[in-house]
């Protein structure tokens, strides 16, 4: 069993059986993750560069950590402190990185198609960790990974992902995932943060906060990316929390139990009350576990496509 891609742009990429693989796999290296020795030898031979052009706190360290447990050598590399404050170009950046031996590029950047472009240049294998609006193929891959442990199957599973629909691109991937795996799907925000035309993904669009969380199995709340508007598109983050803020009453007010998520950094207080995210209901921690796992399956069935 092998992936049909040779680098992980985007979940648009992939194929229902290239998730299921990787879910799969992942299941492996959650196992390997609660033994007392948490390493194994897989990726001996593999150097990975992390290369990120824009911030990042859980991505980055859960990759360089999925690195480490496969015994791959790593090397970090930030934007800032190094010779693109100088003008150097991405493709002569990334050419002089692998150069000296660099087999896997995993690369987070604030322009859409950033990681597309550089697949068309380089030979490595490239693994998409955050493209500007655009996609975030592990966190949507982390997010399948830990419904499928709360509820079992995807198939059927009614998920709704709230807030800023349209500059997030953990939404886009989740979106691409979660249809393809026949879930439904509901996105719910305010009207300027939902981008037309979006049912054509195969989702739903409501803009009432209450009755999407009573249909609802799954709620991934999603942060206003305000670096990313650069024109207000609604009043004050005070009216957004008091209109599509998510607190402790709203669930107690429903006749079951559903399961928040959050892939973080959480403005609490905005979209996310803290008795909400620190609830039981609440698996934003386990997503953050789960992504270490999920991202060692990534990068070592891409190593494998360099064998073929
Ligand atoms: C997300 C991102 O960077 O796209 N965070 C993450 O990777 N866990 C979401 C966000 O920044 O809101």
């Amino acid at each position: 069993m092998s992936l049909s891609v040779k680098h992980l742009l985007g979940i648009k990429d992939l194929t229902p059986e290239d998730i299921d693989l990787i879910l799969r796999t992942a299941d492996n290296f959650k196992d390997v993750l609660q033994r007392p020795i948490k390493k194994v030898p897989t990726l001996r031979d593999t150097t990975i560069v992390n290369l990120f052009y824009e911030n990042s706190t859980r991505t980055r360290i859960s990759f360089e950590l999925a690195e480490k447990r496969l015994s791959a050598d790593t090397i970090n590399f930030t934007a800032s402190g190094s010779s693109v404050s100088k003008g150097e170009t991405l493709i002569d950046t990334v050419n002089n990185i692998l150069s000296m031996k660099v087999d896997m590029v995993v690369m987070r950047h604030s322009a859409s198609g950033a990681p597309h472009f550089l697949a068309q240049h380089i030979n490595a294998s490239i693994v998409n960790a955050g493209d500007g609006i655009n996609e975030h193929p592990t966190q949507a891959l982390l997010d399948a990974f830990s419904i499928r442990e709360k509820l079992g199957d995807l198939k059927g599973k009614k998920v709704a992902l709230f807030g800023d629909i349209m500059h997030s691109r953990v939404a886009l991937s989740n979106i691409y995932l979660l249809t393809k795996m026949g879930a439904e799907v509901i996105v719910c925000g305010p009207p300027t943060l939902i981008p037309k035309h979006i049912e054509k993904l195969g989702v739903k669009v409501s803009y009432d906060v209450r009755k999407t969380l009573e249909w609802c199995d799954v709620a991934n709340v999603l942060r206003i990316q305000l670096e990313r508007q650069n024109k207000p598109l609604f009043s004050t983050l005070r009216e957004y929390s008091l209109y599509y803020g998510i607190n402790k009453a709203m669930l107690d007010s429903l006749k079951k139990e559903i399961i928040i998520m959050h892939p973080g950094p959480i403005n609490r207080g905005v979209e996310l009350n803290s008795d909400v995210a620190d609830s039981k209901n609440s698996i934003i921690l386990d997503q953050v576990q789960n992504g270490v796992a999920v991202r060692m399956a990534v990068l070592y069935l891409l190593a494998g496509k360099k064998e073929e």
